[in-house]
């Protein structure tokens, strides 16, 4: 049974989800001295962001904290869809994590593939002789199912070698870096954040059992072999009883 948290309105959702990751965070730093989060994109996020920022700079040990994303855009870190200026705007420009933990992914590599094969070796690096996984990854859900950029019948949703790799997309910006789902899903913990009725339909059609990942990547998500929570509002939440 797929763990969902509803949650009242967004206020509610972003508390809870604040606690939470405080929690990850603090568990993460007492078993294994550092805590290794992976930040998402788009909108969703923002606000949560913004809430850890201001109410969590004391209750988190950001400096024990290393940053890295799920999924970029290709775009220079100055363009406004850079998914690492979203997260430095909201949240990184405001908490003491030290400039050396946050490991943007590198869009200035020419050409995008090599781009991803460069960040792949960047997470390697991070966890030299120890299981590659990160301590709590948050991703956001498209309407159409997608996650990070893993978008319904790319290829990279089935990749099951590399750990990030570079996509063509519908969405703009055309051109994005996404971790793929054997990476993201080594994960000790997952977070996916649904807000608004515009994710109910994606909602439904993703936690269904006979979900295909092929067809609604976020699906893919269940074979994850740490912990799942999907927070969501009550409008997201809309079509779960249907
Ligand atoms: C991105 C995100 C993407 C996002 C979903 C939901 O780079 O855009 O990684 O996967 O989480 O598209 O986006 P919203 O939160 O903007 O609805």
């Amino acid at each position: 049974m797929p763990d969902i948290r509803i949650c009242g309105n967004v206020a509610e959702l972003n508390h809870r989800v604040a606690e939470a990751t405080a929690g990850a965070i603090v568990g993460a730093v007492r078993r294994r001295g550092r805590c290794s989060v992976v930040l998402s994109g788009g909108n969703t996020p923002r606000a949560l962001y913004t809430h850890l920022a201001s109410q969590y700079r004391e209750q988190i040990p950001w400096a024990d904290v290393h940053m890295f994303w799920g999924d970029e855009r290709y775009v220079p870190a100055s363009d406004p869809d850079s998914n690492y200026r979203m997260a430095l705007d909201t949240l990184l420009a405001h908490v003491p994590c030290p400039d050396d933990h946050v490991h943007p992914m590198p869009v200035s590599t020419t050409p995008a593939d090599a781009a991803a094969s460069e960040y792949e070796r960047t997470i390697r690096s991070h966890f030299p002789g120890e299981e590659c996984d990160f301590d709590l990854v948050f991703l956001g859900l498209g309407e159409d199912g997608h996650t990070a950029s893993l978008f319904p019948g790319s290829p990279a949703v089935t990749e099951t070698r590399r750990w990030v790799t570079a996509v063509q997309v519908a969405a703009k910006p055309p051109v994005r870096l996404t971790m793929t789902l054997p990476r993201l899903t080594r994960a000790a913990n997952i977070f996916v954040l649904a807000v608004g009725a515009k994710k109910a339909q994606a909602l439904h059609d993703v936690v269904r059992d006979d979900a295909d990942p092929r067809a609604l990547p976020a699906a893919g998500l269940f074979s994850s072999k740490g912990t799942l929570t999907w927070w969501v509002d009550e409008e997201a939440a809309a079509r779960l009883t249907d």
